[in-house]
């Protein structure tokens, strides 16, 4: 395959990257979107336009993106027609008044359609601020501070805390070596880690600690719960009397629909969306049992624009469509169409990868000891076929079969010359600007 195009120029994002890092904190507000964790030389950084799968950065180069899809919330593809329709039109009508919107109303009974065992619902406008919420009914329910908790949640004080208690706690559950510098050392021993699918972890926990009145944790991410893990936590709740959080933020509506937990069959007492909600907008919901509800509504919770109009319109557009399309089934299937091609083309060049599911999050390794400099000039080299990848996507309706046999083409190429730069023992070498920075972990 052609490279189309063997130097491209991102000189305004370089300097607009360089301008970013003096006058924003960290120069970015997702670390997910920083340049250096993609590479450390040549990733596009910021874009003008983006539609379906396809991405403009400043520069005007033009990619398809077959990486992390805005990290999360684009699963109907980017500006997707219908949900901006909704949204333009609340935009004419005025999205905020002293009213309150009728939407949110709306969407309220949708959610509750969706999840027959839930009474109520509250909204937020992110992912973390919306598990701080849960976090906050759950403890006012259960009248106890302590969370067992499991994955990522978000950058809040109750889940940061758990690094205060044994520094290296979060080692394997956020990033490894997180400071949680700001933290107050009080709620040091408030927020107690487990693996997933290590059931003998959260038993320890609730042996040791008798005051756990918050289990929070993803029901599935990566991997599917085994042995009747989520039964299993579903018991220990109930046996202690905790209140369980199931973060439906990255697996809702992708792994199962509305949320993973309608696919194993177990039920938590409060379910938390975000992301994927509204397609790219901001917005947060969380859903919960009637008993977690009604003792928890004196707690005080309230936020401006917690109450604005085009997060529950773009939501309420969103689930429509996504339901309609099965979402679930379509990203499940069309994501392992793009697995099955990474396994036959690294087949062809000997490439040493595995490739693991689910669909959604359909992803590779390499099984070598340069698989970290691999994984980036596998990106790099794919910025050449004007790809934007990662060797885990999150996959979207936008991705079609018609646009994964052109990408196959791109990874044939790809494959082929990271095949041979191994060979030669050159693939450190072709790394402009060397390894990028290390990236999320997750135990989920
Ligand atoms: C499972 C889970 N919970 C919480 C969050 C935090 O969401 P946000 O980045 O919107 O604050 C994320 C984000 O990646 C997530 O995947």
């Amino acid at each position: 395959m052609k490279q189309k195009n063997t130097s491209k120029k991102i000189k305004k994002s370089q300097a607009l990257w360089r301008h970013a890092q003096e006058v924003m904190l960290g120069g970015v507000s997702l670390l997910s979107k920083k340049p250096e964790r993609f590479l450390r030389e040549g990733w596009p950084v910021y874009f003008t336009k983006a539609k379906g799968i396809e991405v403009w950065d400043l520069d005007g180069n033009h990619y398809k993106d077959f990486s992390y899809m805005g990290v999360g919330p684009n699963l109907l593809g980017y500006a997707d027609r219908e949900v901006d329709a909704a949204v333009k039109k609340v935009i004419n009508a005025g999205n905020q008044s002293t009213l309150n919107s009728p939407e949110e109303v709306e969407l309220a009974d949708l959610l509750l359609k969706l999840h027959p065992w839930a009474a109520q619902v509250r909204y937020a406008r992110s992912g973390g601020e919306i598990a701080a919420i849960a976090v906050r009914i759950a403890r006012a329910h259960s009248g106890r501070d302590k969370v067992a908790f499991c994955g990522y949640h978000g950058w809040h004080d109750w889940y940061l805390a758990t690094n205060l208690a044994k520094k290296k706690n979060l080692d394997g559950h956020l990033l490894p070596g997180l400071q949680p510098l700001g933290v107050p050392r009080a709620l040091s021993g408030s927020a107690l880690p487990f693996s997933f699918n290590k059931i003998e972890e959260l038993e320890a926990l609730v042996r040791k600690h008798k005051d756990i009145g918050v289990i929070a944790m993803e029901p599935m991410r990566h991997h599917e719960p085994e042995h009747n893990f989520l039964k299993k936590v579903r018991t220990i709740a109930d046996r202690i009397g905790a209140v369980l959080i199931f973060d439906e933020i990255s697996s809702g509506f992708r792994l199962g629909f509305p949320g993973a937990h309608t696919r194993f069959g177990v039920i938590p007492d409060i379910a938390i969306y975000s992301k994927a909600i509204s397609n790219g907008y901001p917005m947060a919901a969380l859903v919960g049992k009637k008993k977690v509800m009604r003792e928890a509504h004196a707690s005080f919770i309230s936020s401006t624009y917690h109450s604005e109009r085009i997060g529950p319109a773009a939501a309420l557009a969103t689930l429509r469509k996504l339901e309609r399309v099965h979402i679930d089934q379509y990203v499940e299937r069309v994501g392992w169409l793009i697995g099955r091609e990474w396994q036959r083309l690294a087949k062809k060049h000997e490439l040493p990868i595995v490739v693991e599911g689910p669909g959604a999050f359909i992803n590779f390794t390499f099984t070598h000891p340069d698989a970290q400099a691999l994984k980036a000039l596998f990106t790099q080299e794919m910025l050449r076929y004007e790809y934007l990848a990662t060797p885990t996507m999150y996959v979207s309706y936008a991705h079609k079969p018609a646009d994964i046999v052109h990408y196959a083409k791109a990874v044939d190429a790809v494959f082929g010359s990271l095949a041979e730069a191994l060979r030669r023992g050159v693939v450190h070498r072709r790394l402009r600007g060397g390894l990028p920075e290390s990236g999320f972990v997750r135990l989920t």
